[in-house]
């Protein structure tokens, strides 16, 4: 195997800046964790100039996080990497990520400076921030629609003055990969010094072709690729990071490159992303969609059980999808559940741990069996967000197609209990005016969507609620339970206890 192509994960910065998938503390620091349990080389932890709560993020995944290297990214800016390199400073390998746009379109309109102008603000920054930090990327942005001789001079100002990684974004998702291989292959001939540096790609999806734009980098001697778990990212999103290493790895007898990623973790990861922004994947999104790995159609079956191969390209367990075993019922022991959890390759903390099991006792006297999926489902729905300032304490609906739907809720809220009464259309509507009447805030529902985890009558629900209250940043709440409206009523709590942790 050849080079070793690194993989920069921006799940937290340009993943979290898409709508509605903004994460909190200690969200953001769970999700750093698994990125090192994956093994990516490098993490993009935010954007730390755009908010206290962004640098706090940043500067707790530096203290976290050991076997990745921590980036924040910065304009051309003194404040941006001063801000930057506070929230960095004491990981233990610091990355600063110093961009400017250099098309025309981008120079003229949104930075109104001349490419002149330009050029001097990447030699003066790229030097700032290199009196901080060995390690600096820099990154044109909207480089595919940039004159390609004028990205050969901004890339060698940033190479003079100390960057030692290069990241050639398409901004806008509209490159093909032809085109950006031919782009990257100018850029190495006509730009001197590009030899001594790491060369980055960083695809958004407008037209679908961010992972194909990315692999072809690849081929075209880039080093690293940057994307996200899910795809996640502004607009389209951005390239996806399973889809991106699960290609490397499938066909490496193609591209011929290697990876670190632990591909067993991918999943996990997948999860963890759709379970704290709320956002799902398609059942047919590549590697880790419901279908990925389904066999629907006769032909197809028949072809599995003979000879895996004849339809799998790649292995369910080979990224971490957990076979579907019937494992766990209502005399299983806190052992197994351990044991379950960890053969499922999660390793919780004791609190998670045995607010885990409890919920898992309360479900094993609902359901016979509890599958794979249940336990995911379960320790999804364990708050990660710390302390939570309102827990259900019990619900009472009335409700039916003749009549005015009313909910009695009563919470707890530390040693005090709280109950209100609301009635609405529709019990789940009442219930979530009732606790509105608890909280005594303005709270905005702003989405809503109902799931089933998993199968069968028994099946748990999850839903997922999208709120704002007092008009301010939206917050995402989850609840799982065999009881849809119970499950409604939990995430919007957790909606809501994320307000006061925030
Ligand atoms: O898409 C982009 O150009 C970016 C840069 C900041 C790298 O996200
Ligand atoms: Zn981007």
């Amino acid at each position: 195997m050849g080079r070793t192509i690194r993989i920069f994960d921006t799940t937290l910065r340009d993943g979290e800046q898409s709508p509605g998938c903004s994460m909190n503390l200690n969200e953001k620091i769970e999700v750093a964790k698994q990125l090192e349990a994956l093994k990516v080389d490098i993490i993009e932890a935010g954007f730390a100039i755009a908010s206290p709560g962004d640098a706090a993020a940043i500067a707790a995944i530096a203290d976290n996080v050991h076997d990745a290297t921590i980036c924040s990214l910065a304009r051309c800016v003194e404040k941006d990497i001063d801000a930057a390199w506070n929230a960095i400073r004491r990981a233990q390998s610091a990355r600063i990520h110093v961009f400017i746009a250099t098309s025309p379109l981008h120079m003229q309109y949104k930075l109104q400076m001349k490419p002149e102008e330009v050029l001097e603000s990447i030699a003066h920054n790229v030097a700032y921030a290199k009196k901080y930090c060995g390690d600096i990327e820099f990154s044109a942005e909207d480089a595919t629609r940039t004159d390609p001789d004028f990205l050969c001079r901004a890339v060698e100002t940033a190479i003079r003055a100390g960057a030692t990684t290069i990241n050639i974004p398409d901004t806008v998702g509209y490159i093909v990969p032809e085109e950006y291989a031919k782009r990257i292959a100018y850029l190495r001939a006509h730009t001197e010094g590009i030899e001594n540096v790491i060369l980055s790609c960083h695809m958004h999806n407008d037209l679908g072709m961010a992972v194909a734009n990315s692999l072809a980098g690849v081929e075209a001697g880039i080093d690293q690729i940057e994307c996200t778990i899910n795809g996640i990212g502004e607009r389209a999103g951005n390239a996806s990071m399973e889809e991106c290493v699960m290609s490397l790895k499938t066909r490496a007898d193609h591209f011929g490159v290697a990876c670190n990623i632990d591909t067993t973790q991918i999943y996990r990861a997948s999860r963890m992303i759709q379970t704290i922004t709320g956002v799902a994947v398609a059942p047919t999104k590549p590697i880790v969609g419901a279908n990925a790995f389904a066999h629907e159609s006769g032909i197809h079956q028949h072809g599995v059980l003979a000879h895996k191969e004849t339809y799998e390209i790649m292995t369910p367990e080979s990224v971490g999808i957990p076979k579907n075993a019937i494992v766990l019922g209502k005399h299983s022991g806190r052992h197994a559940f351990e044991e379950r959890l960890r053969e499922l390759g999660y390793s919780l903390t004791k609190e998670k741990l045995d607010k885990t099991f409890e919920k898992f006792k309360a479900l094993a006297d609902k359901k016979k069996v509890i599958k794979d999926r249940d336990l995911e489902a379960l320790v999804g729905a364990v708050p990660v967000s710390g302390e939570e300032r309102y827990t259900l304490d019990r619900f009472v609906i009335n409700s039916g197609n003749t009549i005015t739907s009313t909910a009695v809720i009563r919470v707890r809220k530390g040693d005090e209990i709280c109950e209100r009464t609301a009635a609405s259309d529709g019990p789940i509507n009442a219930s979530f005016h009732a606790i509105n009447k608890i909280v005594g805030r303005e709270i905005e529902l702003e989405d809503y969507s109902l799931r089933s985890m998993t199968d069968g009558e028994d099946a748990q629900a999850e839903a997922i609620v999208k709120i704002c209250i007092d008009g301010g940043e939206q917050l995402t709440g989850r609840g799982v339970s065999t009881d849809v409206v119970e499950a409604s009523i939990k995430a919007y709590i957790n909606g809501i206890n994320k307000f006061f942790i925030n």
